[in-house]
């Protein structure tokens, strides 16, 4: 596992996006897995403003996101499908086709989808405060694929804020697995914030065990955390 520290979540985005941006030229028909939250947010922005200087091209990548709450269409503005829309999407004249988010009806499907595309060539994550990746939350089977998830109360509270109430917010969600998620050939996660600093202090220091699911990632060759100094307060 390869730690990079930087400054601030400025210099994490930036960072993160320049990992993209090389992927991207390197290989023009990757498999990009994509993570919705407030974390990634910056790194989307300078994807946006490379393509406006450098139109990196997106023509031939494919796009598989984590997550999606269940119950909500892709028209509203709380789904993953629209923020990704209003986050990236459009921005990068990427084919809207060659984009994908898990569906409710779908489990097996989005297996088959990423092993029809390849496989995912870099995968960027978040990290709940609970540990949690994707949605899968802590106890779920490393072994896990892709499905439909109860949300942790503490992960529903900490997702209210994009909600007007807490009632509005999504007791399910549909999730790629761990096991999915290991399968990436790269893997890129994200930590910003002192909130992410216990957590994170937590992955790097105990045992891989289920009750962490951030763990499993210490047993995966090819991981990258940037972490900015406030997320890595505690170490
Ligand atoms: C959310 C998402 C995750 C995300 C994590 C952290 O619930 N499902 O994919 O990585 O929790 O979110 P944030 O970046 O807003 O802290």
């Amino acid at each position: 596992m390869k730690l990079i520290e930087t400054a601030n979540y400025e210099t994490m985005s930036q960072k993160a996006a320049a990992l993209v941006i090389q992927q991207v030229k390197s290989k023009p028909n990757t498999v990009l897995g994509l993570a919705t939250g407030g974390t990634p947010v910056g790194m989307y922005q300078y994807l946006k403003e490379d393509y406006e200087q450098n139109q990196t091209s997106y023509q031939n990548v494919h796009t598989v996101n984590l997550d999606e709450y269940v119950g909500l269409s892709k028209e509203d503005p709380k789904s993953y499908a629209y923020y990704m829309k209003n986050h990236l999407f459009k921005h990068i004249h990427i084919p809207i086709e060659q984009t994908f988010l898990p569906a409710e009806e779908q489990g097996d499907k989005y297996e088959e989808l990423i092993a029809s595309l390849g496989g995912i060539d870099l995968q960027i994550l978040g990290i709940g405060e609970n540990g949690h990746i994707g949605f899968n939350e802590p106890g779920t089977p490393f072994a896990s694929k892709t499905g439909i998830v109860q949300l942790a109360e503490s992960t529903r509270e900490a997702n209210a804020r994009y909600f007007s109430s807490m009632n509005e917010v999504p007791t399910h969600a549909i999730s790629m697995g761990i096991s999915t998620i290991m399968q990436s050939k790269n893997i890129l996660l994200l930590v910003s914030g002192s909130k992410k600093a216990e957590i994170l202090y937590r992955v790097l220091t105990e045992d891989v065990d289920e009750s962490l699911p951030a763990s499993i990632l210490k047993t995966h060759p090819n991981v990258t955390i940037i972490a900015d100094q406030d997320a890595l307060s505690v170490l």
